[in-house]
């Protein structure tokens, strides 16, 4: 099993650690090239530019052996609607064929928006199985939601 996510602000990557600790597997946090800027009204401008230019902006990371993974989870932040456009880069530059694909993301309203019909654009082989949209400032709070999730994929014994 394999939990790749985006973060910016941490909720994403909170709610991956957590999945981690209940399902274990290997955890791998996407990034890219330029970091995108701290202050939030420039990440909200710069996220709305590359996502009406269609952009793939540039990542450092890659799966090494993607082979030997057959499930994984794939957490984002709701930007604008969709995932960050450096997953797209990501799933583009490394397709991921038939594996069994589990979203997640947090947001705060909007839930999932389009991500998972663009995830399964982008993963048309996937077998994609039903997702968790958490509200990034409950993340902490989400804990036995996230538990109970887990429990009905059947990823989690106890
Ligand atoms: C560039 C940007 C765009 C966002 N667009 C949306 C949105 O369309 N809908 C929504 O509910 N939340 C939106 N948010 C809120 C984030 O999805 C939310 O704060 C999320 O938990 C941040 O995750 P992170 O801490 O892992 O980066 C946006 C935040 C940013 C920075």
């Amino acid at each position: 099993m394999l939990i790749l996510y985006f973060s910016r602000s941490g909720n994403t990557r909170s709610l991956a650690k957590h999945i981690h600790r209940r399902v274990g597997g290997d955890i791998i946090e996407l990034e890219t090239v330029a970091p995108y800027p701290p202050d939030y009204d420039a990440v909200v401008e710069q996220a709305r530019q590359e996502q009406r230019r269609n952009a793939r902006p540039e990542i450092r990371t890659s799966i090494p052996h993607p082979e030997t993974y057959d499930t994984v989870f794939i957490g984002y932040p709701n930007w604008w609607g969709t995932m960050p456009m450096p997953l797209f880069t990501l799933l583009e530059t490394q397709p991921l064929g038939r594996k069994t694909v589990i979203p997640f993301c947090t947001h705060e309203g909007s839930g999932f928006g389009h991500s998972r019909q663009d995830l399964q654009r982008l993963c048309p082989e996937a077998r994609m199985l039903e997702g968790l949209a958490v509200r990034g400032s409950q993340v902490e709070d989400a804990r036995a939601d996230v538990d109970a999730w887990l429990r009905k994929l059947g990823l989690l014994s106890a």
